[in-house]
């Protein structure tokens, strides 16, 4: 089974529950929680008061993608907002290790986000400690950017160590995924797709969820 996830950046922030619950009954499996700091990242957007609000809309788990630096002062606060999944850039953190186990220490699910030009190598000696593997396919700070082709190869070399840790580690990829290209991106290994514009983008969140869905019955 293949999981949707719909990115919140692209959704009507004026009118966030609403968004939620239109996408949840349209048929996601977890909702995609863009954090930005103006710092890690040249944008900014939204932290944990904002994931609090949101929660008591949300039926599936959130999944919260922190584009922070520094990482783990936030990691307890995102918990307490009722994050389920946890991911962040190794870059981003001194001590990858140790932020992986205070994520999991927190009671959320850790993960691993792989920017474009960043090697899988940080992985090494942390197979065990991660619950999830991001790939961006695009450069992170914002919606709506095109697919970098180079993801494809990355994602299969992911999927070939998740694989061989014999573990189920999720493997998510985000960024300008759409009908198009999303039966390659499974077909390389990715088992959860990020899709902002691709689904708040529409007005019809539903029909939106659902040709993601057929195209990859297609593929
Ligand atoms: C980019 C974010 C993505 C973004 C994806 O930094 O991490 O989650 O919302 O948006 P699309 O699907 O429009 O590329
Ligand atoms: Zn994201």
């Amino acid at each position: 089974m293949i999981r949707i996830a719909p990115s919140l950046l692209s959704a009507d922030f004026a009118r966030l529950g609403d968004e939620v619950r239109d996408a949840v009954a349209g048929g996601a499996d977890l909702m995609h929680f863009d954090v930005m700091d103006n710092h890690y990242v040249p944008n900014l957007t939204v932290g944990p008061l904002v994931c609090q609000a949101v929660r008591p809309h949300c039926a599936v788990p959130i999944d919260v993608h922190l584009m922070v630096k520094p990482v783990d002062r936030i990691v307890p606060e995102f918990a307490k907002a009722g994050a389920s999944i946890i991911s962040f850039h190794p870059e981003a953190s001194d001590h990858i290790d140790r932020t992986l186990a205070l994520i999991r220490d927190s009671g959320c699910k850790a993960g691993l986000v792989f920017n474009p030009a960043t090697p899988l190598a940080y992985l090494d000696h942390v197979m065990d400690k991660v619950d999830l593997i991001l790939v961006m396919s695009v450069n992170p700070g914002f919606g709506g950017q095109a697919f970098i082709p180079s993801a494809l190869d990355k994602i299969r070399e992911a999927r070939r160590r998740i694989n061989q840790s014999g573990r189920d580690i999720w493997l998510e990829v985000d960024g300008g995924v759409n009908a198009s290209n999303a039966g390659a991106i499974v077909a390389a290994g990715a088992d959860t797709l990020v899709a902002g514009s691709a689904v708040f983008g529409e007005k019809d969140r539903a029909a939106a969820i659902r040709r993601l869905r057929e195209s990859l019955a297609k593929a």
